[in-house]
This record gives C-alpha cells, sequence and structure tokens, in this order.
C-alpha cells in the first residue's frame, strides 16, 4: 500500500465517508517551507543594510503606503513561495520603521542593533518555546542574571521576562497587590479581592499610564494611583508622598505599593528612590522601582549616585528594548521575593502539563523532562520565546564597557543640549537633564504664544530635517524632547537638532539668521 493511501484509510475518516478521496499532495506535501534558512536570509540582507544606510542621514521621505500594492484585496488563494515573499519583504524594508534612524530621538524607542536582531532571528529558528530545556533558555536564565547584576540589583533577585514596560509593571505590581492582601490574610490570587476593603498605588504625577492600566486590570482600578506632585526637577515630592500615605492609613486604604521612578519618560528624572524606601517602609507599602527606560543608567558609576536605595525595593523592571537597542518585545520584572510572585501569577495544575511545573532534581534525559525555569507559573505568559536572547546577544558582544560607554555618552548628549540651549539667548532649557532626555524649546517673543511656535517648529524638524524628537509638556510648557537611547546617533545629530531648531525658530519668528548656537 502506498504511504498516501495507507494515511487515508486509516487516519482520516473512513473510505466509505469520504465521497471525494483526498488529493495525494494534500497528504504528503506543506505549502511552507522549513530550510533554506541561509538563501532567504541572504535574500533579504542587502535591503536590510540598504535601509539602514538610506537613514544615515536627511530628512525622513513620506510614508507612501507601499504595502497597499501586497495586501489589497482578500487572503491569496495560492501562496507566492518564499523566494518571491522574501522579495516583497525586501522591498517593504524600505519604508520600514525611522526608529532606528540616527536622528530618531522621539519617545524613549528606538530600533535593534545588529546583534540584537541577529539574536532573535537565531531564536525564532532555535529557540521555540522558553519552557523547554534548551541553549536559547539558558541564556534567557543568564541574560535575567546579567541585567540585573548591570542594574546593580540585589544578588537572589527572581527575573522574568515580557513584552514590555506595561506587562512588566503589571507582573511587579501584580506581586504587591498579591503580598499588601496576603499580609491582610486574604489570598487575592485565590480569592479574588477582598470585600470592602480599598487599595491604593502611589507614584508621582509623571508616572507612566502602564502603572495605570496596571492598577485597571487588577481589580484596584486607575483612580487607585495617587499622583503624588513633583518638585521641580521632576521628582516626587517625598513630604507629599508621606501626607497621601498617612492620609489613607488613617481611612484603612490599603497601601498596596508605592512606585519610584528610575526614568521618567517625559523627562528623564529619577525619584529619590531611598527617601521613597523610607516612607513606603514605615507606612507597610511594597516599594516598586519603574525603571523601564533609565535602570540601565545604574550600570554607569557616574550616575550610579541617581539611585541610591535601588537594591531597598521589592520589585524593578527595566526595558532592555530601549536603552540596550534589543529590539522592541523586552521588558523585565525582578522581584525579590520569588514565593509572592509564584502566588500571584501561577498557572495552576492541568493533567496535559503533566506536573513538570515542579522542578525537580534529577537530571534532565530529554528536553521535555521538566519545564526550564518557572516562566509560565511566574508571567501572563505559558508559551513564549525565551527573549532573553536578544538581551544575551547584546551583552555579549559589547559587554558591560559598551554598555556604560553608550548610557555616559547619550547622557552627555543630552547635556550638550542642555549647555547650548542655556547658552543661546533664544533657547530655554525647562529642566536640567538627569539622564538622556532633555526638554527645551525656542524663547517666543514677547506676547507671543511660545507653545504654539515650539509645536510649529518640532512638525518642521519632523517633516524637513532627519532629526525627530517628540514632544512634553514641563510645568505647563510645551517642551520639545530629544531623548538620546539611539546607538546610531552621533555627536553631529544632536547639534544638528539644535541649529535647526534655532533655525525653525528664526524663521518663524521673523528672527534675523546668524549669532552663536
Ligand atoms: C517609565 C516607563 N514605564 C513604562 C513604560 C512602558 O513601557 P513599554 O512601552 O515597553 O510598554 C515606559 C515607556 O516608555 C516608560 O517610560
Amino acid at each position: 500500500m502506498e504511504a498516501a493511501d495507507h494515511l487515508r484509510d486509516t487516519a482520516l475518516m473512513p473510505p466509505a465517508e469520504a465521497p471525494t478521496p483526498l488529493p495525494d499532495d494534500l497528504l504528503l506535501s506543506e505549502a511552507a517551507e522549513t530550510g533554506r534558512a541561509s538563501q532567504a536570509l541572504a535574500r533579504l540582507g542587502p535591503a536590510i543594510d540598504a535601509f539602514h544606510a538610506a537613514h544615515a542621514s536627511g530628512p525622513f521621505v513620506a510614508y507612501e503606503r507601499p504595502v497597499d500594492a501586497v495586501t489589497a484585496g482578500p487572503v491569496p488563494e495560492a501562496g507566492i513561495g518564499l523566494d518571491a515573499m522574501v522579495d516583497e519583504l525586501g522591498a517593504l524594508v524600505a519604508e520600514g520603521s525611522r526608529i532606528g534612524a540616527p536622528g530618531f530621538v522621539g519617545f524613549i524607542t528606538t530600533g535593534a542593533s545588529t546583534g540584537g536582531a541577529i539574536g532573535e532571528t537565531a531564536m525564532a529558528f532555535a529557540g521555540g518555546q522558553r519552557y523547554t530545556i534548551h541553549a536559547f533558555n539558558r541564556l534567557e536564565h543568564d541574560s535575567l542574571r546579567w541585567l540585573a547584576q548591570l542594574c546593580g540589583l540585589p544578588d537572589g533577585v527572581t527575573g522574568v521576562y515580557s513584552s514590555g514596560g506595561s506587562t512588566a509593571n503589571l507582573v511587579g505590581l501584580g506581586s504587591a497587590r498579591q503580598s499588601a492582601f496576603e499580609r491582610l490574610g486574604f489570598n487575592v490570587a485565590e480569592d479574588g479581592a477582598p470585600a470592602g476593603l480599598r487599595g491604593r498605588v502611589y507614584a508621582s504625577e509623571l508616572a507612566h499610564r502602564t502603572v495605570h492600566r496596571a492598577a485597571a486590570v487588577l481589580g484596584l482600578g486607575r483612580q487607585a494611583v495617587r499622583a503624588i506632585p513633583v518638585d521641580g526637577d521632576g521628582r516626587i515630592r517625598l513630604d507629599q508622598l508621606e501626607a497621601a500615605l498617612a492620609a489613607d492609613a488613617r481611612e484603612g486604604i490599603v497601601p498596596i505599593a508605592t512606585v519610584a521612578i528610575a526614568g521618567t519618560t517625559d523627562t528623564g528624572s529619577v525619584d529619590d528612590i531611598a527617601g521613597v524606601a523610607a516612607i513606603a517602609t514605615r507606612f507597610g507599602s511594597w516599594l516598586h522601582v519603574d525603571g523601564a527606560y533609565g535602570l540601565i543608567g545604574n550600570a554607569s558609576p557616574r550616575l550610579a549616585p541617581l539611585y541610591a536605595g535601588l537594591e531597598l525595593a521589592d520589585s524593578w523592571i527595566v526595558d532592555p528594548h530601549k536603552w540596550l537597542a534589543t529590539g522592541v518585545g523586552v521588558a523585565a520584572t525582578f522581584v525579590r521575593d520569588e514565593g509572592v510572585l509564584t502566588r500571584a501569577f501561577a498557572e495552576g495544575d492541568a493533567a496535559y502539563l503533566e506536573g513538570t511545573f515542579t522542578p525537580h532534581d534529577a537530571p534532565a534525559v530529554s528536553q521535555f523532562d521538566r519545564m526550564n525555569g518557572r516562566w509560565a507559573d511566574q508571567s501572563l505568559e505559558l508559551s513564549a520565546p525565551p527573549r532573553g536572547v536578544m538581551v544575551w546577544a547584546v551583552l555579549r558582544e559589547i559587554g558591560r564597557a559598551g554598555v556604560i560607554a553608550r548610557v555616559d555618552r547619550h547622557v552627555a548628549y543630552a547635556r550638550r543640549v542642555a549647555d547650548r540651549a542655556m547658552a543661546n539667548p533664544r533657547l530655554e532649557l525647562l529642566m536640567e537633564p538627569q539622564l538622556s532626555v532633555v526638554c527645551l524649546r525656542y524663547r517666543a517673543p514677547a506676547g507671543t504664544d511660545g507653545d504654539s511656535l515650539n509645536s510649529r517648529i518640532l512638525e518642521r524638524l519632523r517633516r524637513e530635517t532627519g532629526q525627530v524628537p517628540s514632544s512634553t509638556v514641563v510645568a505647563g510648557r510645551f517642551a520639545i524632547r530629544p531623548c538620546y537611547i539611539n546607538p546610531r546617533t552621533t555627536l553631529a545629530d544632536v547639534d544638528a537638532l539644535v541649529d535647526a531648531v534655532i533655525r525653525f525658530g528664526d524663521e518663524l519668528t521673523g528672527v534675523g539668521a546668524g549669532g552663536p548656537g
């Protein structure tokens, strides 16, 4: 009997019920290629090199929506095959995201360095699930340890990766919620939040909105996040924090977590972590450090004093996809107490898991003899790639020294913008930079609207130059806000941005050209 006949007869359906026999090629072939990886990569490679080269300088070209040509219409009936698909991808690469271009300094995001992207590629082919025992999973483990060391976290912390700071904050604050209610005798992960008890999270008014979303998802509600005012340097006001905790304690509100921000999104300010820790301890609150952007800064001995007290926290998050430029999709949460993390996020027993989530000491013979790591019980995901491979790849490539050099260079870039803004009477520095975010604006002539002038300057930067910052509001005033985390940005880009702000400001206000920049 032919193999196809055998399959048809034994595995699929009884012949009597199959009016038309299934064609042999359906039983024996598969449309997707699962080999020829080096050919596919080689085919795509030149397009990626051209993409990088095209972004070395010059304005960002208009987005032409070339994707319409290949996606318009219904799902294709017949596939075009691997080579043709890779060629279409190669054409689209040219119109890909500009976040990795040297002049892109908007938000807190950047593209992958080559090492990070190569790590991700290898991971996609060979990493598979992070929960079985294999080399890439081991890299995930080791990179968490490296990351904790790099960021100056205490020995013995437990880390888990997720897709970004949003999820990482949720994991940290979910652990905090578990801990806070356990101390009152309730297991919220098992039984839900106890009736009649209100919980609160304390964070500065500059807290990232993912903190509020985490509170919403955790059943505390966005309104449970108490916005504490900041001082002139963008740091949480300790007197106000203490007053808020004291007032809530009098009302019996449960302090779920106090958040210290190690690098605010708007201004890059680092809260006084030791000061926040002292207050959190006094009121029995979990201390969570949101270092999605800035925790990597603690790798630099020059910046370390800003992070004093970091070791006192209960949980920390950091986004390697920001300053480490791994490529987007990697954040880490670290907690001091592994038990509370597991109790908060355990998936629970199921027959199909074969009890393998319980780690045991017997040597594994097969990759499937046990789960490698307790990720599935310590985060929101069961299936997940070992994202830490991207972190491992970057740290293996550039080492601690490479990270420190990048951080110090980027902080120096922000300082240079600040110095130029202070030296030029036509510019204003809105806050002293602490990390690599700097907020400046063109000084509007008396009686004119500086906010709208500077938003027009920003619009011209985006449309006419390769220098693309984003904006924020500092003490009620619109600010042009470059954030330097991009490995490709150069000092020339930094100066070009300041020059362009001056030039556009001069043009828009009718001030004559010239004068020192
Ligand atoms: C301080 C802070 N926390 C959390 C986040 C959210 O991170 P993600 O965009 O990776 O979800 C950000 C993003 O910029 C951030 O700056």
